[in-house]
């Protein structure tokens, strides 16, 4: 009996594999537009893609990010500059795009632009602080899509849009989690909107990966900052304690933060080139065998768990 139900694992497996390795023909056929690709996972994925011989239309915020990814590229990969928070500035991305992909219309659309800062308990942020981020990372990413969707059903292409496992579980405060639970919850209803239309919709959850988003010299810098800004009777109750351990903790996830970005961006190719892309992917050891299953359990287990590593505030009233 174990024996077929191994047999049985072992066939699945052996399918799942089979079905995963078909890649797509004709890639150099295939634009797609990837956002933020000044650094981390976008400057990768640009990279990568352009060297697989895709048409990569790469949207950077800064000037300076869009000539040096050009240096390192091929003649194919083209650049522009977009801020995801102006709507103005996606019209002309949008126009851009189109004039590049004419009739052949996008196939592939990443959502990747991002930010993580400012992160802190959320007594201590002000609404702008929470803002800033949702505009970003979630109204930011319904507004590309929105510009982008004409373009990538006429070519019946794909959507893959970055979230993170802190969309699945929130470990820390500010509006960053928030952020990506909401590009969860907008993925469902896209991704049944889309079948019709032939457009595969996939979300990307990453762990913690060393770019900008984990960076704990951003978190001191900023820290230091909303610490300062605080009423004094905030800083009694938690106590500068409070605050010094969290820096500590940004500086210890830092160091085990994976440095290895090719488990994301090759999860992102898979899901842009692959025959049979899969819905969700989620990318490094911390999120497939901590952060997602405790996700599934019971509250007090992810809490207990998360109590060992959060600061005790000094006075707790
Ligand atoms: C690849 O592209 C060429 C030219 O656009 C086309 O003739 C051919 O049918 C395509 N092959 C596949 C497998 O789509
Ligand atoms: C991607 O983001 C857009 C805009 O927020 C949303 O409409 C879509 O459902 C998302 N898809 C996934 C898979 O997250
Ligand atoms: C990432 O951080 C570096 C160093 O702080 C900075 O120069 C760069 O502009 C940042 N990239 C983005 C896209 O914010
Ligand atoms: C990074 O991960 C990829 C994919 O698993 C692997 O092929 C590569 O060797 C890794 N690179 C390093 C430096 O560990
Ligand atoms: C967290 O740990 C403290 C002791 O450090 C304990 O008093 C508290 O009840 C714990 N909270 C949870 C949710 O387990």
């Amino acid at each position: 009996m174990w024996l077929y139900l191994a047999a049985l694992l072992g066939l699945y497996f052996l399918h799942r594999w089979h079905r995963d390795k078909q890649i797509l023909k004709n890639l150099t056929e295939k634009y797609v537009f990837i956002t933020g690709c000044d650094s981390g996972f976008g400057n990768l994925l640009a990279k990568q893609l352009d060297a697989k011989g895709l048409r990569v239309l790469a949207g950077c915020l800064t000037q300076q990010g869009a000539e040096k990814l050009k240096e390192a590229t091929s003649e194919r990969l083209q650049t522009t500059l977009v801020d995801v928070t102006s709507t103005e500035s996606l019209v002309k991305a949008a126009e851009w795009v189109k004039g590049h992909v004419g009739e052949k219309g996008l196939w592939g659309l990443v959502n990747n632009a991002g930010i993580s800062f400012p992160s802190a308990p959320n007594e201590w942020l002000t609404k702008e602080d929470f803002k800033k981020i949702l505009d970003i990372n979630l109204v930011g990413v319904f507004e590309v899509t929105v510009h982008m969707l004409p373009l990538v059903r006429k070519a019946k292409g794909r959507i893959a849009n970055v979230s993170s496992i802190m969309g699945r579980i929130s470990y820390f405060g500010g509006g960053y989690c928030p952020s990506k639970y909401g590009v969860e919850a907008f993925s469902d209803s896209l991704r049944r909107e889309m079948i019709d239309f032939g457009v595969k919709v996939c979300i990307i959850e990453p762990g913690f990966f060393r770019t900008n988003i984990t960076s704990d010299r951003i978190f001191l810098e900023q820290m230091n900052r909303i610490w300062e800004r605080l009423p004094k009777e905030t800083k009694q109750a938690y106590g500068e304690s409070y605050m010094h351990r969290m820096c500590k903790s940004a500086s210890e996830m830092q160091a085990t933060c994976n440095a290895n970005l090719s488990l994301v961006t090759n999860c992102m190719e898979h899901a842009l080139t692959a025959v049979h892309p899969h819905t969700r992917y989620s990318a490094g050891w911390d999120a497939k065998l901590f952060f997602l299953p405790i996700s599934y359990l019971p509250t007090w287990v992810p809490d207990s768990l998360f109590n060992l590593s959060y600061p005790k505030p000094e006075q707790k009233n």
